[in-house]
Order: C-alpha cells, then sequence, then structure tokens
C-alpha cells in the first residue's frame, strides 16, 4: 500500500517545542519510526513536512495523482483554521487518518475544532507519536478488508 504521512506547521519542531504536550522524541526520530514501519510492513510510505498551508494542499492534490492509497495527516495548529485542507482532503477522496499528539479535547477550546475531522476517516488524538504508528496500521488493516 503506497501511504502518505503529512506534518504540518512546528511538528519539525518535536523534541524541542513543549515536550508536556508533545513528548521528547525529535522529529527525526519519529520520521525514522515511521520508514521504518514502512520496511518491517512492507509497505511504500513517504513523508511530507511543512509550515505553509499551500504547500500542504499541493502535497494532498499531488498524491492524488501519484496513486498515494492514505493519507495521515496531522495538520497542526492548520486543523483548527484551515477550510482549503478540508477541501483538498474532501477532494482527493482519499483514506485519510487525522492525527493529533496532544489530546485537542483537553486542551484550550479552540482546539477541539477541526476543519478537517469529519472528512477524515478516523481521528486518533492524545496517542503521543505512536497515534502514527496506529493510523497507518488503521489503513492497512482497512485495505486487507
Ligand atoms: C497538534 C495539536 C494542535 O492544536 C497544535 O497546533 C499542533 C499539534 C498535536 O499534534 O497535538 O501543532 O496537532
Amino acid at each position: 500500500m503506497k501511504i502518505l504521512v503529512i506534518n504540518g506547521p512546528n511538528l519539525n519542531m518535536l523534541g524541542i517545542r513543549e515536550p508536556g504536550h508533545y513528548g521528547t522524541e525529535t522529529f527525526e526520530a519519529l520520521c525514522n519510526r515511521i520508514a521504518q514501519k514502512g520496511v518491517d510492513t512492507g509497505n511504500y510510505i513517504t513523508q511530507y513536512q511543512s509550515n505553509h498551508e499551500g504547500d500542504l494542499v499541493d502535497k494532498i492534490q499531488e498524491a492524488y495523482f501519484t496513486g498515494v492509497e492514505g493519507i495521515v495527516i496531522n495538520p497542526g495548529a492548520y486543523t483548527h483554521t484551515s477550510i482549503a485542507l478540508r477541501d483538498a482532503v474532501s477532494a482527493v477522496r482519499i483514506p485519510t487518518v487525522e492525527v493529533h499528539i496532544s489530546d485537542v479535547n483537553s486542551r484550550e477550546d479552540f482546539r477541539k475544532v477541526s476543519y478537517i475531522r469529519d472528512v477524515c476517516v478516523k481521528t486518533i488524538s492524545g496517542h503521543g507519536t505512536d497515534g502514527y504508528m496506529e493510523a497507518i496500521d488503521f489503513l492497512l488493516e482497512g485495505y486487507k478488508k
């Protein structure tokens, strides 16, 4: 299966930013772990991170034209603001799992709003960086059915 993992703004700062919310694993270590999961499960996993909303939209559109079969996305703060990202996910109709490292529902009220949630097949929130692995497993399981 061809899976694309997308990380939005500030997620490249993992390991540095607010460890109380996001843990101590560095972004590089997380990317390595995701890449290793691709190797271990025999699936083709690519990864992309950007701090720029339009670049994230471009990447989701590109996924459609390159045969990506599943997307895992942590849109970071754009979760709570971006209709453009939501529309991109809706447009490509690729099964997409929304991931948040922290439990967004137990934080500030503005984090409880997700514009992308209802165009995703699942949301995983508050499971730390393991949430990415769960999201990948969910997509792989879905495709076995
Ligand atoms: C986040 C939660 C968002 O509210 C925040 O803006 C992030 C990270 C998370 O992974 O918990 O950048 O998506």
